[in-house]
């Protein structure tokens, strides 16, 4: 395919996915979890070229140079496009950097992307709801939404499909703000040839410390179902949202959303998930 096509044909997919899913509806204010990486970047240009006027958001993880880098390019592109961007440092938000937290969490046997990806969400919760955002926008595409299905199945865990999806984080009491992914059906590949013809600025390199041996595992196994089964990870996301009222209501959590006791963010349980992480360490 063309360049130009390709680029026409991947923005319509796009488009299509935010108007069929209704992931912002008018006047809605969306702030895009930027990274630096190629995925929400594309996200924050499309939904900008589309006229939904986002913000960026990015929570600088401290991981020396590469964080650097992606920040630096990401200033630098918002500036371009004039496009409002909200910078957070973790170690001012929580008092540590990633890589002092993933030092002490694989002390304790985890890899650093749970601790990492426990904190992002909460931070980026509360950033989004404070700022009164209505949306937060993530750069997820079609490979990361069917290596989530695939590793809820084969761990057993069907429950947390419900939680998939283009739009995720349904609000209780209005303490969630929406996550849509405007990429849902955007394989991976495709993103990364968007990014190159448009250029974008970033850092292809994936973080120095992402380690999830699993996830690795299952991205090489359904690289070569889709190799031998075209099509194979669209259906997954197909049937997914096919399949997602139905699990929704199966697998609605019981029990009230309440605050944090610690924090005051949204918790099933009396302490949230990243307060308990972070009283680890004092
Ligand atoms: Fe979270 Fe690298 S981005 S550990
Ligand atoms: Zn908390």
């Amino acid at each position: 395919m063309k360049d130009t096509v390709f680029i026409e044909s991947f923005e319509e997919r796009v488009k299509n996915t935010i108007e069929k899913y209704r992931l912002i509806e008018a006047g809605e204010r969306v702030a895009v979890a930027c990274s630096g990486g190629k995925d929400s970047t594309a996200a924050l240009y499309i939904l900008d070229k589309l006229g939904y006027n986002p913000d960026a958001v990015i929570i600088d993880l401290e991981i020396g140079e590469y964080s650097g880098k992606n920040l630096e390019n990401l200033r630098g592109f918002c500036a371009g496009k004039g496009i409002k961007l909200h910078a957070i440092s973790i170690k001012d938000a929580v008092g540590h950097t990633i890589p002092f937290i993933s030092a002490a969490m694989s002390r304790e046997g985890f890899g650093p992307c749970h601790a990492c990806g426990i904190l992002k969400r909460w931070l980026l919760n509360k950033m989004a709801r404070e700022m009164g955002f209505d949306k937060v926008a993530t750069g997820h595409n079609l490979d990361d939404e069917a290596q989530n299905i695939f590793m809820n199945f084969v761990q057993g865990n069907l429950g947390f499909c419900a939680g998939l999806g283009p739009v995720s984080g349904h609000a209780e009491g209005g303490m969630f703000v929406e996550r849509i992914k405007p990429l849902y059906f955007c394989p991976e590949e495709e993103t990364r040839r968007y990014s190159q013809i448009i250029g974008f600025p970033v850092v292809y390199e994936p973080c120095p410390l992402s380690a999830d041996t699993f996830r690795t595992f299952i991205k090489g196994e359904l690289d070569n179902l889709e190799a031998a089964m075209p099509g194979a990870k669209r259906n997954m996301a197909d049937n997914l949202v096919a399949m997602l009222p139905a699990l929704r209501r199966q697998y609605k959590q019981s029990g009230k959303m309440r605050k944090c006791r610690k924090c005051g963010e949204p918790s099933r349980s009396e302490v949230c998930r990243a307060c308990e992480l972070l009283g680890r360490w004092g």
